[in-house]
């Protein structure tokens, strides 16, 4: 029977998952579709149940139902848990599961990086749907201090509530950090400023910024100016969906799933947009 992944969200368009899964199913001679889905909040129920008939074999999750469709599935990964975020469903064993990509994918992102967290003060701008994932790994690469803003406090004091030890400071304010990363959507569209003053920010810093599309967003240029390190989020994105991609391919037995290749033609598929 031919296979059936989806990746949904609100608004959906660009997604570049379709892309990726679809080059990695055909590599691996998996007779399946992967394709992207627009939904209302409302569907999402009824989504998860094709899930458990086995109509649709593995589901990729992005903004904004990474947390609201939690309550619709039957046990959540320790990881998905924590951070209250799912990005990919699966089911085995006559349940659906859902469970966090996000989180290793920023970790082999940094590893890629060839950057050290550990003993690193971290400040984290925005508050969003990837950014409990992004504390969960930092602080499981042991940063010494992670620091986070965002223009609506109460987004941020309810992440403090996931994550007691991360201190919250004002939208603007700027604490003396290793690595500054942005997690809002501000870069996505081609004048959004992220409003920081770059001038008052010492040397040797590294600059993340989750969005990869423009590659090269204001905050990594101004950095970069700078002699800052910079990064994109495109290596969290690959690495996220290569771990869903071993979930979905070896369900019941999913820790085992195939590991499709990065190389150069997957790295390629993501640029030509
Ligand atoms: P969601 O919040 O639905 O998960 P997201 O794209 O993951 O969506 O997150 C958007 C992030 O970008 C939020 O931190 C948001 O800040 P608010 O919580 O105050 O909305 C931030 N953001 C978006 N536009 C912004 C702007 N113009 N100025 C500052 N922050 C902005």
């Amino acid at each position: 029977m031919i296979k059936k992944y989806l990746v949904i969200g609100n608004p959906i368009e660009h997604s570049l998952s379709p892309k990726l899964h679809n080059h990695w199913l055909k590599e691996n001679n998996i007779n399946a579709t992967y394709d992207k889905k627009i939904l209302e909040e409302k569907d999402l129920q009824s989504i998860i149940y094709e899930v458990k008939e086995k109509k649709i074999n593995g589901i990729n999750v992005t903004v904004p139902f990474k947390k609201v469709v939690i309550p619709f599935l039957d046990e959540l990964s320790p990881e998905a848990k924590d951070t209250q975020s799912v990005n990919t469903i699966y089911f085995q064993n006559g349940i659906t599961i859902g469970h966090n990509t996000d989180i290793i994918g920023f970790e082999l992102a940094i590893k890629y990086a060839k950057y050290d967290i550990s003993g690193k003060k971290i400040f984290i701008l925005g508050a969003g749907g990837v950014a409990p994932s992004i504390i969960y790994s930092l602080k499981k690469m042991k940063a010494s201090k992670i620091t986070l803003t965002n223009r609506t406090k109460e987004k941020a004091e309810n992440l403090k509530k996931l994550f007691p030890q991360i201190e919250l400071v004002e939208w603007g304010d700027i604490k003396d950090f290793d690595m500054i990363i942005n997690t809002t959507s501000l870069g996505l569209k081609e004048n959004d400023k992220v409003p920081i003053n770059y001038d008052q920010i010492g040397s040797g810093k590294f600059f993340y910024d989750v969005i990869y599309n423009p590659k090269k967003t204001n905050f990594l240029f101004e950095a970069k100016k700078r002699g800052h390190k910079i990064e994109n989020g495109k290596m969290m994105f690959v690495y996220q969906a290569r771990a869903a991609f071993g979930y979905f391919t070896k369900a019941p037995n999913a820790r085992d799933g195939l590991i499709p290749l990065i190389n150069k033609k997957v790295l390629q598929l993501l640029e030509n947009d």
